[in-house]
């Protein structure tokens, strides 16, 4: 960096520098709540085809930075992209979510990691016109799913309550399970190096199901993959600063931040504000309004948004909300939830 770089604040507090102006992003910031995005996903075709289209995917990227004072775009893609990459059959329904052909003991070993790249090639191609059009002080956000949470789709075909059919595949199965884990650490590894040579400043790693699971299966099935992760892309890309999200890890949270080496920790809203005294000292935290309370707004949520603000003053912390912004969030309680966590600091 030159001396006279500008500053990225978001990026900053990652790295473990508190900075002046309080960083703001919304977990999944574009989406359907925002009517320049419904208008983009109308004539992209399906979901896929919007995350393998560079142009309209970086266009969906910028959209709430146009609107919101922000600090960070996240890039446009989604978790899933890594089991259509390696030749699963994934397709999204209106109203249903995500449809995969689930993955056997069969089918695992025909997984090809080496070839995955090549097919996310579009994803790339997303962040680096991105980049060029970011304003200086903005944060560019990659991300993946972590191999858990990816493996939880790929054995189950769809999202599920309770995540049974990996838990119990992974018990049942555990040399195939294992397989499919290492091949889902390998593309990951690919795809985010690739993501910060395209110019991303930071990634996020989405472990969304790390809740219903023993301390065991934690250890095992997510601080580990999480673990190897970090580790291999740091072999790629020194210092790659990282962002872990394990949502619902309650308990398992501190072990998490402990082991896995990641920068700053995303904290769900079920995460008490105190907890953050059981974790590593000086670690950042992002977080965690429930989403909930910004689709209700009004008082209620200014009141919830002073006291996250001043609960984490003395570390460093990234406002966010605590899982992802609902369809139905009226475009205005956005923009008051980020004066109001503004003037809060
Ligand atoms: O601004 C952003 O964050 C956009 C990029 C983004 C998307 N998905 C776009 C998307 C990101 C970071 C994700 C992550 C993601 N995808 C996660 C982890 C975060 C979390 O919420 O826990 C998960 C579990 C998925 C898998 C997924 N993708 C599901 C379960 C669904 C259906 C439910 C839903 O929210 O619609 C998707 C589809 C999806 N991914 C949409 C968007 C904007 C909506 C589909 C559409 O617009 O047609």
């Amino acid at each position: 960096m030159t001396a006279d770089a500008v500053n990225k604040p978001l990026l900053e507090t990652v790295l473990g520098r508190r900075q002046e102006r309080l960083p703001i992003w919304i977990m999944r910031q574009a989406g359907r709540y925002l009517p320049e995005y419904r208008e983009v996903r109308a004539r992209a075709g399906t979901f896929l085809d919007l995350c393998y289209t560079p142009e309209l995917a970086a266009e969906v990227t910028l959209q709430p930075l146009r609107r919101f004072d922000l600090d960070a775009a996240i890039l446009f893609s989604d978790i899933l992209v890594i089991p259509d990459a390696l030749g699963q059959s994934v397709r999204f329904e209106a109203g249903e979510g995500p449809i995969l052909e689930p993955v056997t003991v069969e089918t695992i070993p025909g997984l090809d990691p080496s070839r995955a790249l090549e097919k996310l090639s579009p994803v790339i191609e997303t962040v680096r016109r991105v980049r060029t059009s970011l304003a200086p002080d903005k944060t560019l956000i990659g991300f993946c799913g972590s191999p858990w949470t990816v493996a939880t789709y790929m054995i189950g075909g769809r999202g599920s309550p309770d995540q049974a059919a990996a838990r119990l595949f992974a018990l049942r199965q555990p040399a195939a399970f294992a397989r499919l884990i290492d091949i889902l650490v390998e593309a990951s590894i690919a795809y985010l190096g690739a993501q910060f040579r395209a110019g991303a400043d930071v990634v996020q790693l989405f472990e969304s199901w790390a809740l219903n699971l023993d301390e065991v299966a934690f250890r095992d099935w997510v601080i580990e993959p999480n673990r190897r992760i970090v580790e291999g892309l740091r072999q790629a890309i020194p210092d790659a600063p990282v962002i872990g999200f394990p949502r619902g890890a309650a308990g398992n949270l501190p072990a998490y931040a402990a082991r896995t080496g990641v920068n700053l920790l995303g904290l769900d809203f079920a995460t008490p504000l105190a907890f953050a005294g059981n974790l590593p000292p000086g670690i950042g935290v992002q977080g965690n309004l429930d989403p909930l309370r910004l689709l209700a707004g009004g008082e209620q949520m200014e009141v919830r948004t002073r006291a996250i603000v001043a609960a984490f003053r003395d570390r460093p912390h990234i406002f966010n909300l605590g899982h992802g912004i609902l369809p139905e969030t009226p475009i205005a309680h956005v923009e008051r939830l980020i004066e109001v966590a503004r003037g809060a600091l």
